[in-house]
């Protein structure tokens, strides 16, 4: 396993789900945003510290992320 994905994030630790769960679930049930998913009970109601990953999740479709690397350009 390489340091990337050993320490990267990739889910929501409080939810006990993966970004790849949240994804496939937001797709499935047509979410398009981060408060979606959470007032849908799928993630981030706890500490929050899973929102700004989420919110790059749906914008970019990556699910696996180095920490802290949460910033992302709409024009990108
Ligand atoms: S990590 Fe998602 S609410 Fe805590």
């Amino acid at each position: 396993m390489s340091t990337y994905r050993r320490h990267s994030v990739s889910k929501c630790v409080c939810h006990r789900v993966s970004f790849q769960e949240l994804k496939d679930e937001a797709v499935r049930r047509n979410l398009s945003s981060c408060n979606d998913l959470i007032q849908a009970g799928l993630c981030g109601g706890s500490c929050t510290m899973c929102h700004p990953y989420v919110q790059k999740m749906l914008h970019t479709g990556e699910t696996e992320f180095i920490p802290g690397d949460f910033h992302y350009s709409s024009d990108s």
